[in-house]
Order: C-alpha cells, then structure tokens, then sequence
C-alpha cells in the first residue's frame, strides 16, 4: 500500500457564542500503512458520529469533562474497518468501532487496548454502533433504568425525541409498558415519533412558543400526568414538563441542548421540585461503564430483531462535519447525525 492521505478537522478557535464554521479547519496529514510499529492498527473510518457533548468540549472551561485542545483533532465516535494490523487482537478486514475523530483514518498504539472494539454487522448496521446500539442507546439505556425507573401504566415523557437517545427512550419505556409521549420540534419529526417508533403522542414544541401553551399541550397528551421524564433539552420545555410531573416524579437530566450555544436557560418554577417531591437528577453515561454491557446486548439484539427503530441523517464527506454539526444544534438533524467519510 502507498501512504494514504488523511484529512482531518481540528478545533481551530473556541466559540464566542454560538459556534461557527470558522472554528473548525480542515488539514491534512500522512499515514504509511507499512510502517506501522509493533501493536499499532490503522483504521480507516467509514463514520463519523456528530454529538452535541462535542459542543461543550469547544468551550475552554472544563465541565464534566476536559476541553477539546486548539489545533487538535476533534473528538467523535467512529466506525470502520481495519486496514493494516500489526497487533495480534485486530485482523485486516475487522469491524471496529472507536473514538477515531474527525478524520479518515485512524491510527492506534499498542497501549490504547480500549480504544478498539470489534463489532459484528451480521443482524446490526455498521453505522447503529454510532447511534442506538452505541453511546447514545446505552445513555438512554441507562438514565431510564438507574434514574426514571419506569413502572408499567406509568406515563414517561422524553424531549428532543426524534433524536438519537431520545428515540430509544420511548421505545425502551413502551416495551416497559408505559405511555411514551415526545416533544419533538416540527409535525414531521412528531409524526416519525409516534407512526414510526411508535410512542402514544408527540407535542410539536415549536407549535407551542410559551409555557402556557406547552403545559397544556402536555396536559392534553399526558392525560395522568408525567411520572418520569428523560430530559435532552431544558429551558422551556423542561419548565412545562415540570407544570404536569407527578408527585414523586423522576426527571433524568440527561441534556440541555437548548443551553449549549450559550445561550441563558433559567429554570421559572424550581419550588415544584418541592411541592411535588420530584427526583432530578444528572448523570454522565461514560461513568457508568458497568452497565455499558447489559445495555449493549438488549439494545443490539432489539435492533436486530426489529423491535428498536431509528432514524439517520448522513451527511457526506468529512468536508461536510462542521456544517452538520452546527446544525445539529438548531435541529436540523433528522435522528443520528453522522458523517459518511468513504
Ligand atoms: N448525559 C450524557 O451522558 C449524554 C450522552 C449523550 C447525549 N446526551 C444529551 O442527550 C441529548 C440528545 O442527544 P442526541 O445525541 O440524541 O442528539 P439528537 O437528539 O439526535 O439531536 C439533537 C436534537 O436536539 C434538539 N435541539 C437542538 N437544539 C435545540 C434547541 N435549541 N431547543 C430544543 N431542542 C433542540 C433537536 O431536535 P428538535 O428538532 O426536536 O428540537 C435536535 O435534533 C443532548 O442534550 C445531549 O447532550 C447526554
């Protein structure tokens, strides 16, 4: 083999605000199929996953976790194959899943032995090891079962639900038996929600513009009111939800999307927190690595039986990645955002 060219994006300033195309730079770098080191294995990415924690990690401050570095790299979820190995564990032609970045291929040490996992596509698509048989299903996976706890009869309500993680939310708590009501951002997305993955109602946030209204959207789909609520977006739409929770409800706060670019999401009501006993709480789904397991194989084997549906925006070429992800962030995404990179 000749040495490949890699085109890569890295961090190339931090946001002030909202972040734009001119944060990112596209560069280009050498790699030599045969000269790997001992234990190296190259990769050459088929997918690139487009995240919104990776919004967060532009930012210089740290917060849950270490901000991405200028001129490096971009981080992100990656699926492909491998085309040189000289590491015993990984053989030409595996399928791999890893954080391989924002670039076409990707080369791994010896000593990165958790970097690389191989994954089987016989009954599970390639690229669902990106969405929900991968980080996204196992952080719905997890804050369902560990904080919302979901009981049978129970109304559960999920936001940003035509989305990666909260697709998986209301299939998970259907098949639990509970009412699944989304709150998705346009008819379109609501109707893939309910005709598609099947959940009993779907509330068009954007058809709703105040609390009011929203509350009593949710009023109307969440008849016995909310017992649990997986919550991706906060603000507004975590401000309604509250309005119609349960005594003794559980929010897993999982994401505030609606926050990332900076922008301000005060919370109008927390003495509900109080008056209606409610559980909140966060969590970090990389802290949980113990479940990761259990999750993957339930979710893996819904998938291939069907029974978990998902949607995929793909744009093409990693050229194609910041304009992507920017829009991620407006919802412009239709289900999990990826980047085809061959
Ligand atoms: N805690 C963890 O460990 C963890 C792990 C993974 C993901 N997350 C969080 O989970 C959430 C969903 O992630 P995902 O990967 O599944 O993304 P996604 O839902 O596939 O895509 C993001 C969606 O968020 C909605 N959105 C974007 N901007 C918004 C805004 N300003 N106001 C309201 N909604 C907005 C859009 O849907 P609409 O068009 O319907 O508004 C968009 O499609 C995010 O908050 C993410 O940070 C957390």
């Amino acid at each position: 083999m000749t040495t490949l060219v890699n085109q890569q994006i890295v961090l190339a300033s931090r946001p002030t605000g909202e972040a734009t195309l001119d944060n990112f730079r596209l560069v280009e770098s050498s790699v030599d199929p045969d000269a790997l080191a001992e234990g190296q294995v190259l990769v050459r990415n088929h997918y690139l996953s487009l995240d919104p924690y990776m919004r967060g990690r532009m930012n210089e401050g740290k917060s849950y976790a270490q901000p991405q570095p200028l001129g490096e790299v971009m981080i992100g979820g990656t699926v492909g194959e491998v085309i040189a190995s000289r590491n015993p564990r990984f053989a030409v032609g595996d399928r791999v899943v890893g954080m391989g970045g924002w670039q076409q291929y990707q080369l791994v040490e010896a000593h990165q032995r958790e970097v690389l996992r191989k994954v089987d596509t016989t009954h599970v698509p390639l690229t669902a090891y990106l969405g929900a048989v991968g980080m996204p299903g196992v952080t719905a996976w997890v804050g369902l079962h560990t904080i919302v706890e979901p009981k049978a009869g129970e109304t559960v309500v999920v936001s940003a639900a035509s989305g990666a993680v909260g697709g998986v939310v209301g299939q998970l708590a259907k098949a639990k038996g509970c009412r699944a009501v989304g709150i998705a951002g346009g008819p379109e997305k609501c109707a893939f929600v309910t005709d598609e993955l099947g959940f009993d109602a779907c509330v068009d946030y954007k058809a709703h513009r105040d609390l009011k209204s929203l509350a009593q959207a949710l009023k109307a789909a969440c008849p016995d009111g909310i017992d649990g609520c997986f919550e991706n977006v906060g603000g507004l739409v975590l401000d309604a939800v509250m309005l119609r929770m349960n005594a003794f409800g559980r929010i897993a706060l999982c994401g505030m999307i609606s926050g990332y670019d900076g922008q301000p999401i005060p919370m109008a009501n927390p003495a509900l927190i109080l008056v209606s006993r409610l559980k909140l709480q966060g969590f970090i789904v990389s802290e949980h690595m113990p479940l990761w397991p259990a999750a993957l194989g339930e979710l893996g084997a819904m998938v291939a039986a069907g029974r978990l549906k998902y949607r995929e925006s793909i744009a093409q070429g990693l050229a194609s990645a910041p304009e992507a992800f920017l829009g991620l962030l407006k919802g412009r995404n239709f289900g999990k955002q990826l980047v085809k990179l061959t």
